[in-house]
């Protein structure tokens, strides 16, 4: 059994389908994951479960992965969403979540960005360029950036759950890159297609930060590493020479006008 605890969780998964289902149970998915190669008992590190439930998850895989033992499953509770417990952020960490809702925001506004595309107009392209402008500068360079050059740097780069973010970010800026290039063509079906990609990869990829990341890079990090990360954030928001509030009316003019068009 404690093999399987060193063993990539798809493995595991292949090898014993039943434990994808009872990760699932606890909000723990497997599958948004674009690597997949993190360890079992890592998943379960990461995760952070009160000690209870971590028992109890255990104690299920185990049964799972070896059905002889004589193992006592505790029952889980019903209506777990309930029993959640809100997430307290460090300074620097609230601060990227707060970027989130951002984000978030904008990312709502796809679907109603796609069901309106208009490849011939002037005002048509215009806005799809300034939706592209946003990812680019406000998802991508002012929040990514910070992400990928500050705040990854203080843990080894080489963890499975860094490498998951790293390449959730590369897709989202080869979907930008197929925008643009579509958009030349006037692509509608193309443009469509990657927005709409773009934006199920972000709403994963920031959730997947939010719940499970963050919190494990809070617990992870010490008080004094927390105070350098906020301060070299705020520093390399002020090198940064634009200002996020241009993005933020952005997205408040988009909700507007796609708000007046259903009333
Ligand atoms: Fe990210
Ligand atoms: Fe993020």
């Amino acid at each position: 059994m404690e093999a399987y605890w060193n063993k990539g969780i798809k493995e595991v998964i292949e090898q014993f389908p039943e434990v994808e289902n009872i990760l699932n149970e606890y909000d723990i998915g497997c599958a948004p994951c674009t690597v997949g190669t993190c360890l079992l008992k890592d998943i379960l590190e990461i995760h952070s479960l009160p000690a209870d439930q971590q028992q109890e998850l255990m104690t299920r895989i185990a049964e799972a992965i070896d059905p002889g033992r004589d193992v006592k499953i505790p029952r889980i509770k019903k209506n777990r969403e309930t029993e959640k417990k809100e997430i307290t952020y460090s300074l620097p960490m609230k601060k990227l979540v707060d970027e989130h809702v951002l984000i978030k925001r904008l990312i709502a506004l796809l679907p109603a960005v796609v069901e309106n595309l208009d490849v011939e107009s002037q005002e048509g392209r215009q806005l799809i360029l300034d939706t592209i402008d946003f990812i680019r500068f406000y998802a991508d360079r002012y929040h990514h950036a910070k992400e990928e050059d500050i705040l990854f740097k203080y843990f080894d780069e080489n963890l499975d759950i860094l490498k998951v973010m790293h390449e959730d970010h590369k897709q989202g800026r080869s979907h930008v890159k197929a925008v643009l290039e579509a958009l030349e063509k006037r692509d509608g079906i193309k443009i469509a297609e990657h927005l709409t990609a773009y934006g199920r990869l972000l709403s994963e990829h920031i959730k997947k930060e939010d719940d499970i990341l963050y919190p494990w890079m809070d617990r992870s990090l010490s008080i004094s590493q927390i105070g350098k990360l906020f301060s070299e954030f705020n520093e390399t928001d002020g090198e940064i020479g634009y200002t996020p509030a241009k993005y933020e009316a952005f997205v408040s003019r988009l909700e507007d006008k796609f708000d007046s068009k259903k009333h």
